[in-house]
């Protein structure tokens, strides 16, 4: 179910004060830190729903979702941590994995670009970084945390086997939410004007 209908006419953007002040402010959560509560199951559907609302060239809808709960992340966390033993830096790397465990919810989006077709392979892999971004968006409208990470075995292909990422996939990102005890604190942010060119 969406809550538009095919053809219904959709609401012109209104200013919202409140909604520039959430953007304006907004910041990721760090993965370990996040704890319950996380979304109930009516909220998972909703944040899948609001996440998938995103701009695709072609609507070809290039992406997936896997919804994964605590016990098979930390399944996966175990099975990963021999393949962490072969990364560059094995004890940062097995580190990371409890990233994967910390969280209540984790959506990882893969990107499901099809080859071959005239939108550009690029314009279908921006669009499933679109979706993570919109899951973080929605994430904090209901309330949550997130954060968007990939980490070594987004790449390693032991690990992208064992996460059922097929041929063609690649990750666009790991979702997790869940809920700081603590307020995230600012980091450094671009100098805007130093990265934008006018023209008439
Ligand atoms: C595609 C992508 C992959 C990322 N992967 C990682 C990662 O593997 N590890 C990490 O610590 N941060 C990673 N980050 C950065 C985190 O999302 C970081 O918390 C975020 O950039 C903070 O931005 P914010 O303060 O605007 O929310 C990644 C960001 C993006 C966009």
């Amino acid at each position: 179910m969406t809550d538009a209908d095919l053809g219904a006419a959709l609401p012109l953007p209104v200013p919202s004060a409140e909604m520039q002040d959430r953007l304006a402010r907004r910041r990721s959560a760090p993965a370990q830190s996040l704890t319950a509560p996380g979304p109930s199951r009516a909220e998972i559907e909703r944040l899948l729903l609001l996440g998938a609302r995103t701009p695709d060239h072609g609507k070809l809808f290039p992406w997936r979702f896997v919804v994964m709960g605590p016990q098979g992340r930390a399944d996966l966390a175990r099975a990963l941590a021999p393949l962490a033993e072969r990364q560059p830096d094995p004890g940062k790397a097995a580190k990371v994995l409890s990233k994967l465990t910390a969280p209540p919810l984790t959506i990882l989006v893969l990107s499901v670009p099809i080859t071959g077709h005239k939108v550009p392979d690029w314009e279908q892999q921006l669009s499933a970084g679109a979706v993570c971004m919109n899951l973080e968006h929605a994430a904090n409208a209901l309330g949550y945390a997130a954060s968007w990470i990939t980490d070594w075995y987004s790449y390693d292909p032991d690990a992208l086997a064992l996460l059922g990422v097929g041929t063609g996939e690649r990750v666009a990102g790991f979702i997790h939410i869940g809920t700081l005890a603590e307020p995230p604190l600012e980091r450094p942010r671009p100098d805007v004007a130093a990265l934008t060119s006018w023209r008439d």
